[in-house]
């Protein structure tokens, strides 16, 4: 079976009481629930993990490259920022999947910058906590090309 990882970012913890207007009610707990459930009916093993400390993340995605198939990473804030995350991304030599719940390119300038967005396989923004259901969709088709 074909393990991938979901890695959020900064303050996604937080889903469902931050910001409604831009990431919706769907709370954290129930955004994993609905990634556990998709994974079951494809048949893929995912692991999902969250932190607010870009060291954590970087230690996460250097764990990945061993352990995983495939990334999908929401890195919230620390997308516009950080090189730390984006040079651990590119040590990942197999798919990256870029995620936003928001369209970061209808927001503030600062949100449109990605450091991520060139080194990813590919991305999905704007499309709320469905995004997270596309991602696993478009991973598990990504890694099974692969073989
Ligand atoms: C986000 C967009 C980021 O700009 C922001 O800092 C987040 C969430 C999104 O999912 O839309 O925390 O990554």
């Amino acid at each position: 079976m074909k393990n991938i990882i979901i890695i959020n970012g900064p303050n996604l913890n937080l889903l469902g009481s931050r910001e409604k207007s831009q990431y919706g009610s769907v709370t954290y707990e129930e955004l994993k629930t609905k990634c556990t459930n998709k994974v079951k009916e494809l048949g893929i093993n995912l692991t999902i993990f969250q932190s607010n400390i870009e060291g954590e993340i970087v230690d996460k995605i250097q764990e990945s490259i061993k352990k995983y198939d495939g990334i999908i990473i929401n890195a919230a804030a620390f997308t516009h920022t950080s090189v730390a995350i984006r040079d651990a991304l590119n040590i990942f030599k197999k798919p990256i999947i870029e995620l936003h719940i928001s369209n970061i390119y209808k927001r503030e300038d600062f949100r449109q910058k990605s450091l991520i967005s060139d080194i990813a396989t590919g991305g999905i923004f704007g499309l709320g906590d469905e995004g997270y259901i596309l991602a696993i969709i478009s991973m598990q088709k990504l890694i099974k090309d692969e073989n």
